[in-house]
Order: structure tokens, then sequence, then C-alpha cells
């Protein structure tokens, strides 16, 4: 296989990816899909990989990488991630790694006191967010069934005698991973009650109040969701007076904090997540602005007891009487990956000092970004940022409110196609927007600005149909 047989050229790395079509990505990767009887040489193998599929791959660490919250390894990650790799420890048990299971206990704890949990906390590694918030859903609801006098674990929703009364509180700025959460524990999208935002996009804790009594009257709420620091806006959502709502009516609350806990590690931003210490269980995702390797999140629970809820002993593995660390018995994976070790690695080289500094840098350049745009004519801007996301709107006094929809939508595919830079698309208040998310300290202000006149040219260019 030579460089000439592919669809793409070697200029393609000035790119945030290739730009070849679904059809030319296929083309180039159909040969490595060729199983054969005989393997094929290392060296030849190698070349393979790097001509065919390396190209299409996005470079998270392109300054113009604007749109999703992926990051290359830093060097601290690489290290660790680098040793996982080659010992591919599966982290379940002592007998399984000795090492890895006690340095992912210690790891758990030591976030614990970082984010300062009380004493009574413990956390978990888990594949991803989705998962951390599919998880805190079961133990709110196997709480609940507790409270109702039965094991969840054993009787199933069949155990409630109104369970199509079950009900999660969420605003409609959550992520859809809580729709994936209530459909798998059989409650049914059915069961989420979305609380509208208020103006500054955070779930709108005075209509809660308002009506939770109707609420209480029709549905047995056994959790409340709010997220700190929404996929929409960044948004760091009211955490303080939930907890006081969910003590008041014996619900769980849960904390979505994938994307956006990580910032509670900046002392200016802390006062924002005042409250989540208190919280049932916290979701973060240290792959998202941390630079270590997919999968690594965590699900940090108030009380270490919860644990409990997930476990599942067996004769041969994950015994009950086992005395050494069993990380395996706080969510369903029996094999579980070392994410411990690119995470310690991390923090360990950069120190929280560089942990701070790369997590407010980005941040900086999308506030600047908000300031210089707040007098612009020809854009809104739709928030103002938390976090790191901006979300705008491309304006022309030519166009009605539809075509100003069909505007926002070609900036964003005519960008997509041309792959130079990428940029995300979302929904505020039922009109599109576009999103800048900054993530990487490579994305600068001056950057984003590039960003910010590459579409301004592009818009001028669009005819509506
Ligand atoms: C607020 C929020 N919650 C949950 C998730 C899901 O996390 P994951 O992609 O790790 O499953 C995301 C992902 O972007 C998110 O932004």
């Amino acid at each position: 296989v030579t460089a000439k047989e592919t669809t793409v050229t070697s200029k393609i790395y000035d790119l945030i990816y290739s730009g070849a079509s679904p059809d030319q990505v296929k083309e180039d990767l159909l040969p490595l899909l060729d199983f054969q009887e005989e393997g094929i040489p290392m060296q030849a193998l190698s070349r393979m990989v790097t001509e065919r599929l390396t190209p299409h791959l996005v470079q998270y660490s392109h300054p113009a990488f604007h749109s999703l919250y992926n990051f290359f390894p830093e060097k601290g990650a690489l290290l660790g991630g680098g040793v996982a790799l080659r010992y591919n420890q599966g982290v379940t048990n002592w007998q399984v790694s000795p090492g890895g299971v006690m340095l992912e206990e210690l790891c758990l704890q030591a976030l614990c006191r970082l984010f300062e949990f009380p004493h009574t906390s413990d956390a978990t590694f888990m594949y991803c967010g989705t998962y951390a918030n599919q998880q805190a859903l079961y133990l709110a609801l196997h709480r609940h069934a507790e409270a109702h006098g039965f094991d969840l674990a054993q009787k199933g929703l069949k155990g409630f005698s109104h369970p199509e009364r079950l009900a999660v509180v969420v605003s409609q700025d959550a992520h859809f991973s809580l729709k994936h959460a209530v459909r798998s524990l059989g409650l049914g999208e059915d069961s989420l009650v979305v609380i509208p935002s208020d103006a500054k996009f955070r779930l709108d804790v005075q209509h809660l109040r308002l009506k939770l009594p109707e609420l209480k009257k029709m549905k047995d709420i056994f959790c409340i969701v709010t997220t700190a620091g929404t996929t929409s806006t960044g948004t760091i959502e009211p955490i303080l007076p939930l907890i006081e709502i969910s003590r008041d009516i014996g619900a769980w609350l849960h904390v979505d904090g994938a994307y956006g806990f990580a910032y509670s590690l900046l002392p200016e931003l802390k006062i924002l997540f005042i409250g989540s210490e208190q919280a049932d269980s916290v979701a973060w995702d240290p792959h998202k602005q941390f630079g270590v390797p997919i999968p690594n999140s965590v699900l940090f629970l108030q009380r270490k007891s919860d644990f409990e809820r997930m476990a599942i002993y067996g004769e041969y593995f994950n015994r009950k009487d086992d005395p050494e660390p069993n990380p395996g018995l706080k969510s369903p994976p029996s094999t579980r990956p070392l994410s411990a070790l690119p995470l310690v690695t991390t923090l360990r080289y950069l120190g929280l000092n560089g942990i701070r500094a790369r997590l407010r840098a980005p941040l900086q350049a999308i506030q600047s970004l908000a300031e210089e745009l707040s007098s612009a004519s020809d854009i809104q801007v739709c928030n103002q940022p938390q976090t790191g996301i901006l979300c705008l709107r491309y304006l022309s006094p030519h166009l009605s409110e539809k075509h100003s929809d069909g505007l926002q939508r070609y900036l964003y595919d005519r960008t997509k196609t041309e792959g130079i830079r990428s940029i995300s698309m979302t929904r505020i208040a039922d009109k599109l927007a576009l999103r800048l998310v900054a993530i990487s300290p490579t994305v600068t202000f001056d950057s984003l600005w590039d960003t910010v006149e590459y579409l301004r040219k592009s818009a001028q260019e669009y005819k509506p149909a």
C-alpha cells in the first residue's frame, strides 16, 4: 500500500481531519478489514494504519478544534497510559492486579479529599459519564425501594405498588444520558419531569418549588439531577437549593458534573459548586479536560455504604469474605481498565498548579471572546460563558427568523465539510446556535477569533433557498 493509493495526501495534517467524504474514508479503510489467513509484516501493517486511518482521525490538539470535549493525551497521561496498556491490567480485585486495585482505591480516596467530599465518601471509576449517571439513578431508586421496605436488586420495579408514579426531576438542559438511564431502568422517558431553565440557562428552582405540591400528588420523585456544566452552554446549575429540596422530599440529589466538575478546582469558580460535597452522588469525566486516555470517568458517592447496593458476590471471583480491596464490586463491569494510573501520572506531572493553568487558559480565551463580541452587530452572543462554551448566532438584517436558522445550519455544515476548523451546533430557546468549545490549552483568543472571522466570511456567501 502506498500513499498514492489513498484518497488523501500529507497536507491533511494542517486540517482538523482529512476532510474526506464518508465514501472516501470507507474506500481508504476497506483494505484494513480484509481479514486473511496469513498475517502481514509489522512494518507494512504500521504503514497501512498510518496512511489509511490516521489522516481521517481528528486532530484534537489543533488550535481550530472548537467543537467537542476531546483531548490528545498530555505527557504525564501518556506515561501512565503507556504502562497501563503495556501491562493491560484488569482492575477488578486483588487477584487480577494487586497494584492496580490498590492504586485505584488510593487514587479515589485522594480524589474525594481533593474535591472536599466528607470522610464518609467513596468513588469508583466508570467507563463514561453516561454510565456514571445511569448508576447514580439506579442507586437512587435502590434507596427509594429500601424506604418502601423492599430490595430493588431482588424484586425490581414490581416491588413498587405504583411504579408508574416514579419520577426523576431534570432540567431542560440535562444531558441525554439521563434518558438512557431511565430507559434502561425500565422507567421510560415518561418518568422524567423536565423543569424549564431560567434566563441564565439554569434549572429554574423557583419554578420547581411552585410546581412541587402538585407534582407530589401525582409522582414519587426519587431523584433530582442538576447539571454542573450543561452540554449546550456549560452553565453550572444550582446545587445547594436543590440539596435542600431533595432532602425535604426524601429524594436523592445527583450532580452531573461530567463536563463541569473539573472547574471546581479553580478557586475563582469554586463558589458555583458549593453544595456538591453534600450531594448524594456526583459524576465527573476526567477524560474531558484532563488529557487522560478514554475511558476515564468517576462516580463519587456521599456514603461509601451506598456502593453495597451494587455488589454481586461470586464463588470464583469477588467473594464476600475476600479481605483485600475489590473495586469490581462497585460497578457492573467485571473487566475494568487501569484508569487510575494515567490520571495519577497527569496529576503528579502537572501538579495542581499546572492542572489549574490548563483549565484556566481556554476559559479566559472564551470569556475574552464573549466580551469582544458583545458589541458586534452581526453576531448575537447567546450566553455569558461560566465555563468554556460560547454560543453564537450570526445575524443578517435581510433574513427572517426562519432563514436565520438556515444560516446557522449552513455555517455549521460548511465548516464541517471544509474541515479546516471544527465547531458544533446546539439549540437555544428553540433557535439554532453555533457552539464554540474551548477545552485544550491550544485554543486561544486568537484561534477563536479566526473562527469567528472565518464564519463571518462564510456567512456573506449564504443564499437562502
Ligand atoms: C453534562 C454531561 N453529562 C454526561 C455526559 C456523557 O458523558 P460521556 O460522553 O462520558 O458518556 C456528557 C457528555 O458530553 C455531558 O456533557
